[in-house]
């Protein structure tokens, strides 16, 4: 059930020529057309490409949260592919977390209860030192009590980054984290995400449309039809900006 990754730098999450089809007849749609990416521990990737082109797709089955059609995907070392609904829970439980474009936070718990839920729905306690480090480094310490009505959405999202944190997940996945955004508060956000990187070694794995916030990335990848067609390392928004011009290009 194990597989140790031999090439190159460790690889917090994999895909092995994933393919994801729905449907069947007419009706059917290949989302993920032979999918292979291995996404390195402590770098912060971010995934583009049109809409439609299969980027929550390929999210979600990394995640565990949707299964394959075909191929194999691994988060660290274990391969996902054919576990049990239960393991599978119990690995998102454990070593991935989560930051979603609403928010997703729980609306009759504060902002501290909404942090420590999936711990302690694991059945953990967090250690103390790393929970006042995060809650030092996303700046919410004076806010712990409030509800999620009671903070704005880059407060919010900023909750949710802390809660995806707490547990030290393997990785980190986030779907148009500042898509709700203003674009102050979606700064913090991604510089938060930056920093957690750099300062902590935390993997992050992050869908975006917008150019800006993928320039906060190591890496782009871009997806177009259900297939990576290209990459780029050390992004700037325009370099970023001209693949996906390129990209469209293609798809006339
Ligand atoms: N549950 C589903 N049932 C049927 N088709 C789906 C489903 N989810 C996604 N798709 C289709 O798969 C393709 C990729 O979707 P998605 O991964 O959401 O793209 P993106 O996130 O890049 O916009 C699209 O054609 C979409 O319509
Ligand atoms: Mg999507």
């Amino acid at each position: 059930m194990t597989t140790t990754v031999t090439t190159g730098q460790a690889v917090a999450a994999r895909a092995v020529d994933v393919w994801k089809v729905y449907g069947s007849g007419e009706a059917q749609v290949i989302a993920l057309h032979g999918v292979n990416v291995e996404l390195e521990r402590g770098h912060f990737t971010a995934i583009m490409g049109p809409s439609g082109s299969g980027k929550s797709t390929l999210m979600h089955t990394l995640a565990g949260l949707d299964s394959v059609t075909r191929g194999e995907v691994f988060v660290g070392d274990t391969k996902l592919t054919g576990m049990s609904d239960g393991d599978l829970t119990n690995l998102r439980r454990t070593k991935v977390g989560f930051i979603f474009q609403q928010f997703n936070l729980l609306p009759t718990l504060t902002a501290e209860e909404n942090i420590l839920l999936p711990l302690s729905i694991a059945g953990r306690k967090p250690d103390k030192a790393w929970y006042d480090t995060v809650i030092a480094t996303v700046g919410l310490k004076d806010r712990l009590g409030h509800r999620p009505s009671q903070l704005s959405g880059g407060q919010q999202q900023r909750v949710a980054c802390a809660r995806a944190l707490v547990s030290r997940p393997e990785v980190i996945f986030a779907d148009e984290p500042t898509g709700n955004l203003d674009s102050r508060s979606g700064a913090e956000v991604l510089s938060f995400l930056r920093n957690s990187v750099r300062d902590f070694g935390q993997t992050i794995v992050m869908v975006t449309h917008d150019p800006n916030a993928a320039s906060y990335a190591d890496r782009v990848i871009f997806l177009a039809d259900g297939q990576i067609v290209d990459e780029l390392w050390e992004p700037t928004a325009d370099a970023v900006l001209d693949k996906l011009k390129g990209l469209d290009k293609a798809g006339e």
